[in-house]
């Protein structure tokens, strides 16, 4: 008897900066980073992974330079290590990936604190139309002060009032997509006669709220999906609450499978309190794979990558991240015993958690810029096929997710080891799929494995605004005020 295991969602995460999550790994022997601007490149990957099977590559996103460390507003660390600096916006290149590719989708990531909403539905419902539906979003509210000082504000918004101002977008998008144009209102090619698509069945959203005021119709016509698939990465409580009440898929980074367990539970059980199925969140965790032959080929080819790196660059990405420069501290501080306190605890935690730092004498600025230098805060599972494949088997068991992100160390290289060398293992341990469930399908159908699975669920709260075919008005037009 075979117990069926759960078939895993496998993405690649990349940006298209010549480094992502590898400061200086661009001068690796064979790195195509510095291919980043070339569509052929892109294309060349999405190919490589497509006949893999993986199911996206979800490409990260950020408006503005990491300028903390050695700061304020200094790039000089960043730009040799071309750390996510520069960096081209993602969505130019996804129509062209998707007329290369079948099946493969992509994730975008974009920004509901400097877009605004009416062109970014736009946007994404052109990419939908022109990929077939192929595209997913993934919803950030942004974390770099840069950033805040080149869309003309003096600072951040405040946190929590970042995530209070995407409901809102979100509100604002889904009226675009699923309730200003009918499902049936362009006219099917042979009554096209009575002109090219039904005025009656195209309205405005007439929003007016706290932060946005919209009065639509959108300027796009319904494409595959309306709504893109709907990612996000936000572990904060109203992250979480965010997720749980938007997301189709959470992106989760922890250093074990224990630590990010509780996350999973909080964002499946708040999805149940507002009826969601809770098992219609896919949660990815975000993994760096180096895998091998055996363990110490394996350990010895993370060894060697990591010599590429910068550490300047790797201290550079904590600066954006955190928003603290490491600068204004002594080479030989153990951050454990800092005064200031979100150092400290960050540190303390990572001293506590990380994989085989038990011995680690010190965290200083070194044993920081060392960790950081490939795979950022994320996990770095190092070994040979069995004991990576093992690994995973154990995060989906113990975290309780559905699938990773695989970040690189080089590219395509660290792709390569994961295509020839893992992905058989984990086929044959039945927890990847043969073929796409819906060869040629959107990217929702794929995640769910169900053939015309393309919309929004009616549990998602983006279906309250569905405007369906033979409704003189959408239900949720006859209860606004
Ligand atoms: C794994 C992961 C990946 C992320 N990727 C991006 C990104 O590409 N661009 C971005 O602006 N923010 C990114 N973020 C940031 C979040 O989406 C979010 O806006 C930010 O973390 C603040 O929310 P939080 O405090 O709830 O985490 C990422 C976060 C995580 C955990």
């Amino acid at each position: 008897m075979t117990n069926p295991k759960k078939q895993l969602i496998i993405n690649a995460f990349a940006m298209q900066a010549p480094g992502h999550l590898n400061p200086g790994l661009f001068r690796f022997p064979g790195d195509q980073g510095s291919e980043y601007a070339s569509i052929k490149h892109w294309i060349s990957l999405a190919k490589k992974l497509e006949a893999a099977k993986f199911h996206a590559i979800f490409f990260a996103d950020v408006l503005g330079g990491y300028d903390v460390y050695k700061g304020p507003a200094n790039l000089d660390p960043t730009i040799p290590a071309a750390a996510q600096f520069p960096i081209n916006d993602p969505l130019y290149s996804i129509s062209a990936l998707a007329a290369a590719t079948e099946s493969i989708s992509f994730g975008v990531t974009a920004s509901t604190t400097y877009d605004s909403p009416y062109a970014l539905a736009r946007r994404f419902g052109t990419v939908d139309h022109l990929s077939g539906g192929r595209v997913g979003w993934n919803i950030v509210t942004s974390y770099l002060d840069s950033a805040a000082r080149n869309f003309g504000l003096d600072t951040q918004i405040e946190h929590d009032e970042r995530y209070a101002i995407a409901h809102e977008y979100l509100d604002v998008v889904y009226k675009l997509w699923e309730g200003s144009w009918r499902d049936d209102a362009v006219r099917p090619p042979g009554e096209k006669d009575s002109g090219y698509a039904d005025p009656k069945a195209v309205r405005q959203i007439n929003h007016v709220g706290k932060h946005f005021r919209v009065p639509g119709p959108a300027i796009i016509a319904p494409s595959p999906q309306r709504t893109p698939f709907l990612l996000q990465a936000g572990t904060s409580t109203a992250g979480k609450a965010f997720a749980a009440k938007h997301a189709e898929a959470v992106f989760l980074n922890g250093h074990s499978p224990d630590l990010i367990r509780p996350s999973v539970d909080s964002i499946r059980a708040q999805a149940a309190e507002l009826g969601r199925d809770p098992r219609d969140i896919k949660i990815i965790g975000g993994a760096l794979v180096i895998v091998a032959d055996t363990d110490e080929k394996a350990q010895a080819k993370f060894d060697e990558l990591r010599s590429y790196g910068d550490r300047e660059g790797a201290l550079a990405l904590f600066g954006g991240w955190s928003g603290y420069d490491l600068s204004k501290y002594a080479d030989d501080q153990d951050f454990r015993f800092v005064e200031q306190p979100a150092i400290r605890s960050m540190v303390n935690h990572w001293a506590s958690t990380v994989p085989g730092s038990d011995g680690q004498k010190k965290w200083d600025k070194r044993a920081i810029a060392e960790y950081l230098i490939l795979g950022g805060n994320g996990p770095k599972i190092i070994g040979s096929v069995e004991t990576v494949a093992n690994e995973l088997e154990r995060w989906v068991e113990v975290a309780d997710i559905d699938g990773f992100n695989f970040s690189y160390a080089t590219l395509p290289g660290t792709f390569d080891d994961i295509i020839e060398l893992l992905l058989p293992e984990l086929k044959q341990r039945g927890l990847v799929w043969d073929d796409y469930a819906v060869p040629g399908g959107t990217f929702r159908e794929n995640v769910y494995g169900q053939k015309g699975r393309n919309r929004l669920p009616d549990s998602h709260p983006g279906a309250q605004y569905f405007w369906r075919k033979g409704e003189e008005v959408p239900p949720y037009a006859t209860t606004q005020g």
